[in-house]
């Protein structure tokens, strides 16, 4: 991604501070803050552009679903549908280092790219005062991955923050150093049987203890270390033939870039301007749509191998296998 030039020193957190980052969130830009595992890359989870940046900022080749920060059980329940063994954990470790993911409720405003595209979100409330005052400040939920490139260790201060990312955010404020220092524990809540998606700050036991056993998929496979790709991602039920230039025969188009012909029955374009980052915004939504129609088939036009166009790519590459 472009690197904006300036490299960003860490804010101390003052009121004024606070309020800025909260504007720029607003506005869909990138703010590094720290929360109690880690120091967070926030973005509005409910603007598509804005999430699509963390990706861009991150260098990541996939698209991971992210964890979406709220400020309290009231904005929680607006994203998601929190069944009964779901309330009494998020009771019991709420504020604090703790994930859940639970099914995207009916009207849930996030963006389908911190969903990966499926059909369940992962929330957590932080502990960390001055996390809590930024969700406030922002007034929106914040997705929230690690703020470090990808493949790089997790930032549990400032300065780590300023030295991967300084040139890719908008903001970052200081909270000093990271009590935790490992992420929140992953538990998913979706299935008839909860599971451990990924170990983290909380105790597994002390989840037990709570709601019983707790399913560990794949840990047979060594995929723990992998935690992004346990779960199963959105795959369009539709055939999808990547890199042509036109649909075929019953096939509706998924467009890319200001050549895109008018011949196909139906066609979306991800960019009209072949603006990658726009694109990512566009995927998953525009999937879904192409794939409830009538057509046999989506052909996708080609999109370029490089920034988020990786991801992109690798995502359409596995809905076509
Ligand atoms: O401690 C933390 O959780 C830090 C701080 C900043 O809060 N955040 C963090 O976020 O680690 P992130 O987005 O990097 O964590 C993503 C983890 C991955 O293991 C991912 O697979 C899992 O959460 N996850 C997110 N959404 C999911 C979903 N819908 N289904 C299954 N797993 C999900
Ligand atoms: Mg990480």
């Amino acid at each position: 991604m472009p690197e904006s030039g300036a490299f960003l020193q860490p804010l101390s957190p003052t009121p004024e501070n606070i309020a800025r980052a909260g504007e720029l969130l607003q506005d869909g830009q990138l703010v590094g803050f720290p929360t109690e595992t880690v120091y967070g890359l926030g973005a509005n989870a409910t603007d598509d552009r804005a999430v699509a940046r963390i990706f861009e900022a991150k260098d990541r080749p996939h698209f991971n679903p992210l964890i979406v920060h709220v400020p309290d059980m009231a904005m929680a329940q607006t994203l998601g549908r929190f069944d009964g063994r779901a309330k009494i954990l998020v009771e019991k470790f709420w504020p604090g280092p703790l994930t859940v993911v639970v099914p995207r409720s009916e009207t849930c405003p996030a963006s389908k790219l911190v969903s990966a595209g499926i059909d369940t979100i992962a929330l957590r409330i932080p502990a960390d005062g001055l996390a809590q005052k930024i969700l406030a400040a922002a007034g929106v939920p914040l997705a929230a991955p690690s703020a470090n490139r990808s493949g790089k260790l997790s930032p549990t201060r400032a300065a780590h923050v300023a030295n991967d990312l300084g040139t890719r955010v908008s903001m970052i404020l200081d909270g000093g150093d990271c009590s935790f220092g490992i992420e929140s524990t992953v538990v998913g809540l979706a299935g008839e049987r909860a599971q451990l998606f990924r170990p983290g700050a909380v105790e597994a036991a002390a989840i037990e203890a709570i709601i019983g056993p707790l399913e560990q998929p794949g840990k047979s496979e060594g995929a723990m270390s992998s935690p992004g790709m346990l779960e199963s991602h959105y795959a369009p039920e539709r055939k999808l033939r990547m890199n042509v230039h036109d649909a075929g025969d019953g096939e509706v188009l998924l467009a890319f870039g200001p050549n895109a012909p008018d011949g196909a029955m139906r066609s979306l374009n991800l960019s009209p301007t072949g603006d990658l980052v726009e694109a990512a915004a566009n995927l998953f939504a525009m999937l879904h749509e192409l794939d409830s129609g009538p057509a046999k088939g989506i052909a996708v036009m080609p999109i370029p191998e490089a920034g988020l166009g990786i991801a992109i790519n690798d995502r359409l590459r596995r809905a076509s296998a």
